[in-house]
């Protein structure tokens, strides 16, 4: 057997832990599959509980991370701290420089520093990867990358956020508001004690950024991800949508136009009989049409230890095997800018929920400025929650739905903003 990989674990919290532990209780199995072991030499962690709970063997703890990247007894650096910038990127930038593999889980420090990181890796011959930071135990990066390589691809889209996948479908199936069940899912550990990132759409916009770069060669651009999260939605949004024979999912998409490439984040409808429609709780689903393959669907726990630590092991046996892969599936040099396209220009049939004071007085005022701006009305119901109009739209452009949505609230007293949703029919 050849030598082993020899690995530096930064951070032994929850992915940390999980990587550890796979590490070692399979390390037979991965050294047969590799032709050599999946060593861990050393760990770091900050935090001594998290440290104490971890089974490291004979790894060397260390206390900080970045003592990892300055190790000649080390071949590959896996982080696993988070956060985009201080001690991650710190790590990344000094290990890829020193010529080690980096491995990583950190959507957000790859959506914002994906394109240097890539170019600092092929500079100094070494590999970074990051399949667990897309989806968690969901192979989607690599599916992506060399399984699919030879397609064209038209569209890559899914629920990339189980926090937002379970309030989602706990509002379906308890009828209970938003803020109930977030608490419960934060009592649960399936939501953050600030859950800001995730229900505002952020996390998502990160893996729906390193996606199109993926998908489609470009640079990650993060900027250029338009995203709204579902703090704004109620109960009965998914009522209505089931009654029209659709279910609410916080979507990313990215999406090659013709015109350039799409990348966002919103709830949206989806048909209820669509597979990614059945994808309940804190599943993750992502779906690629493409050219030669048409339609290709994966389902899976898009976090938690054992599975993100199984993306993580994945790229650390692929290491082992020999590597060498782009991070983005072309030369990072050749990832071209990406050429945003603008969503307001995108059509589809919507669904629209406004608070005015007096619903039944409103009717006309609503279909009136929806009128005005070229928005045919399909349904339209003033009896499905108090103090609501619930409209849903034929085909408009956003651009549309946006100016009558802006009408309507310029000529009314309406509670909050308008709830506005695409009816996707993927
Ligand atoms: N949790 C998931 O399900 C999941 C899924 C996919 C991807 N990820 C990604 O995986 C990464 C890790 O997430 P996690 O949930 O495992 O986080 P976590 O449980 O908070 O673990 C991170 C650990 O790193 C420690 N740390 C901080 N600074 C350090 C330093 N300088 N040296 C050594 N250790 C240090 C932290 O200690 P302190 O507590 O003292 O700061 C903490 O124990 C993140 O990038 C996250 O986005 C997580």
């Amino acid at each position: 057997m050849s030598a082993p990989l020899r690995v530096g674990v930064a951070g032994l919290g929850t992915i940390g832990g999980g990587t550890v532990r796979l590490l070692r209780e399979n390390a037979d199995l991965i050294a047969a599959r590799c032709g050599r072991p999946v060593t861990v030499v050393a760990v770091a962690e900050r935090d001594k509980d998290h440290a104490a709970s971890v089974d490291f063997g004979d790894a060397e703890l260390l206390d900080d991370g970045l003592a990892l990247a300055e190790r000649p007894d080390i071949d590959v650096v896996v982080e696993l701290i988070g956060g985009h910038g201080g001690i991650a990127l710190e790590l990344a930038r000094r290990a890829l420089g020193g010529e080690k593999h980096f491995v990583t889980a950190n959507k957000a420090m790859i959506a914002h520093h994906g394109q240097e990181l890539a170019l600092a890796a092929e500079k100094s011959g070494v590999t970074l990867a990051f399949e667990a930071a897309v989806a968690g135990g969901i192979p989607i990066l690599k599916a992506i990358r060399e399984s699919l390589a030879g397609n064209r691809i038209r569209r890559v889209y899914g629920i990339f956020n189980g926090t937002c996948n379970y309030i989602l479908t706990a509002m379906r199936d308890s009828g209970r508001p938003f803020a109930d069940i977030l608490a419960e899912a934060q009592a649960l550990g399936y939501a953050e004690a600030d859950p800001t990132f995730d229900v505002d759409g952020v996390d998502a916009a990160h893996k729906t950024a390193i996606l199109a770069a993926l998908a489609f060669g470009q640079r990650v651009d993060l900027d250029a991800v338009r995203t709204a999260g579902i703090r704004d939605l109620a109960p009965v949004d998914q009522v209505v949508a089931a009654e029209l024979g659709y279910c609410v999912k916080l979507l990313g998409v990215a999406e090659d136009t013709g015109a350039g490439v799409v990348t966002r984040v919103e709830p949206c409808l989806v048909a209820a009989d669509s597979p990614i429609a059945r994808v309940d709780g804190v599943f993750n689903a992502v779906v690629v049409d493409a050219d030669f393959v048409d339609r290709t669907v994966y389902q899976g726990r898009g976090a938690g230890a054992e599975p993100t630590a199984s993306a993580v092991v994945g790229d650390l046996i692929d290491i082992a095997r020999g590597g060498g892969w782009h991070a983005f599936g072309v030369p990072a040099g050749r990832l071209e800018q990406a050429k945003p396209a603008e969503t307001a220009l995108l059509s589809s049939a919507y669904y629209l929920r406004f608070a005015p004071n007096d619903p039944r007085g409103a009717i006309a005022g609503i279909a009136a400025a929806l009128n005005e701006a070229g928005v045919p009305v399909a349904n339209m119901f003033s009896d499905r929650a108090p103090g609501s109009v619930i409209v849903t739209t034929g085909t408009a452009q956003g651009a549309a739905v946006e100016q009558a949505c802006a009408s309507v609230a310029g000529s009314m007293a309406l509670a909050g903003t308008p709830v506005r949703m695409r009816i996707e029919e993927f």
